[in-house]
């Protein structure tokens, strides 16, 4: 509005007062034009001031804008693949900067902005392994008293159950160490577990060396020398002597340890003290080639749910990740089906324009309707598969039988590099003479390079039995690549 009450319009004004004024009220006239010049000054300043509010938004929203931008641009390179802030472990910060030294880290195993919030974690720089802390590293005394389990003590890790469990997924290997100083206080007496630890899930283990194993041992009972022939581990011989067992768990499917359970040590002369390691994970499972699963797709570093094509056993696949989820949680993958890919497109319908008579030939064609791909060669009648795969083709046509007292007929063969896999046939005796329409459908698995036609059988030439055909098109060969097995494809490239 204010705008608009420029200059010329406002003298206008002006005028106009000016005009139909009588003379005495001229003075008046004169405090008004005073008056109106103060509000057009008024109104200038305001326009002004409009002018550079105006100015001041659009800048405003240029700003607005730019920062958009870069939103957009950091949050889907940080999110597509791996940003450059926080490693998932500490293998591959060291990746990312060889010259890290050993030290505690930030690390964000069940990928960066989502999941559970980063853990702190050291890294030994020298080995490339990743060690969650827990609350009971020192050695700790037991205690005394009698019973199985009477002592029993859970072990907090500084770090939630979710990105244990993906750094676990994501390391080639991971392990804990225990160790048992023992004086007259065995872990298993006369087939009575009197200590076991918990696994990750809750469940009661008594192996105390090595892989998974439902059977009680430690180290020297794998080894075969502890202080007894007749015991598993040293401890067991319950022997009123400083005896010590100490191994180091390897099965990552049940580690960590959750729970340190030990009993017997209700003597003054027990005494029994747990040492248990850090739980440390090294290595990285290497993805080589294409992406597999969606599992393959979290270890190469995605952690934006989706859509993704993955390399099927011969098909790619399409696969739903949900990388909010662990590659061992339900749900992690689902399955939507098959891509169908075609690395070389092959569809070819084709005709002939006259009769043909000539046996163990294969027909040659005329018209070429389609010929996608080129796969079908006209003049020698062959196609050959491009690509390994399955293909279809379908075969009709007339065949011209003459006057006749006897049966006669035509037999039509298709041929897989020179092997007939099939016929058809037309048969008549005719008092007139007649065509008759031979059909036939086949759906094959072909390898790269196989070689298919049609051909004559047979067709009683002397007698005037022929494969008809004119300009008006009766001979039609179609033949079509359904699926092809792109990983065979993939293999021979
Ligand atoms: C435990 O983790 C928290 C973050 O989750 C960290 O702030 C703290 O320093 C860690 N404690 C130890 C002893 O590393
Ligand atoms: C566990 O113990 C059972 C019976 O004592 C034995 O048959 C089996 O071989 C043992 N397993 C291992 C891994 O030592
Ligand atoms: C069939 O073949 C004979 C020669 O064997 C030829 O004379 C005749 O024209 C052929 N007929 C047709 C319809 O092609």
């Amino acid at each position: 509005m204010v705008r608009y009450l420029t200059a010329p319009v406002l003298a206008a004004v002006v005028v106009l007062v000016a005009l139909t004024c009588s003379a005495d009220a001229a003075l008046n006239v004169e405090e008004q034009l005073q008056l109106l010049q103060a509000k057009v000054n008024q109104l200038e300043a305001q326009v002004q001031q409009h002018d550079i509010l105006v100015e001041k938004f659009a800048r405003m929203e240029r700003v607005l804008a730019e920062i958009q931008n870069e939103q957009k641009t950091s949050s889907s390179t940080s999110s597509s693949v791996r940003g450059a802030s926080i490693p998932r472990t500490c293998k591959e910060a060291q990746s990312g900067d060889p010259t890290l030294s050993s030290g505690m880290y930030w690390i964000d195993p069940d990928g960066q902005g989502i999941g559970d919030s980063p853990i702190y974690v050291y890294c030994d720089m020298t080995k490339g392994s990743t060690s969650i802390l827990h609350d009971s590293e020192l050695p700790t005394d037991v205690g005394h008293c009698m019973d199985p389990g009477c002592y029993s003590r859970s072990i907090n890790y500084n770090a939630s159950i979710k990105q244990i469990a993906a750094l676990s997924q994501l390391s080639s290997e991971c392990h804990q160490s225990i160790k048992y100083d023992c004086n007259f206080a065995p872990i298993e007496l006369n087939d009575v577990a009197f200590g076991w630890w918990n696994d990750k899930d809750g469940n009661s283990k008594y192996f105390w060396s090595g892989g998974n194993t439902d059977n009680h041992t430690c180290q020297c009972g794998i080894d075969k020398n502890c202080v007894e022939t007749y015991v598993k581990c040293n401890c067991d011989a319950a022997a009123p002597v400083k005896l010590s067992d100490e191994g180091v768990i390897t099965d990552k499917n049940v580690l960590p340890i959750t729970r340190l359970n030990f009993g017997r040590t209700q003597l003054d002369t027990s005494s029994g003290v747990h040492t248990l390691g850090r739980f440390e994970c090294t290595g990285q499972v290497a993805i080589s080639g294409m992406p597999r699963s969606c599992e393959d797709l979290w270890r190469i570093g995605h952690t934006m749910s989706g859509l993704y094509s993955v390399m099927g056993a011969e098909m790619v696949e399409s696969v739903y990740c949900d990388f909010t989820k662990l590659p061992s949680d339900a749900g992690f993958q689902t399955f939507i089906g098959f891509e169908d890919i075609k690395s070389s497109p092959t569809y070819f319908y084709v005709q002939k324009t006259s009769s043909f008579n000539q046996t163990q030939t294969p027909v040659p064609f005329e018209i070429e309707k389609v010929n996608i791909g080129g796969a079908m060669n006209l003049q020698t009648g062959k196609f050959t598969a491009p690509r390994s795969g399955t293909y279809f083709f379908s075969l009709s046509g007339i065949a011209y039988i003459p006057v006749s007292s006897t049966r006669l007929g035509l037999w039509m063969g298709l041929y897989v590099n020179g092997i007939q896999i099939g016929r058809s046939h037309v048969t008549d005796s005719s008092s007139t003479g007649d065509y008759e329409t031979y059909s036939q459908q086949s759906t094959l698995n072909l390898q790269a390079g196989d070689l298919v036609w049609i051909e004559i059988v047979q067709h009683q030439e002397s007698t005037g039995v022929y494969l008809y055909d004119d300009p008006w098109h009766y001979t039609h060969f179609n033949g079509w690549i359904l699926q092809e097995h792109i990983s065979n494809t993939l293999n021979t490239l």
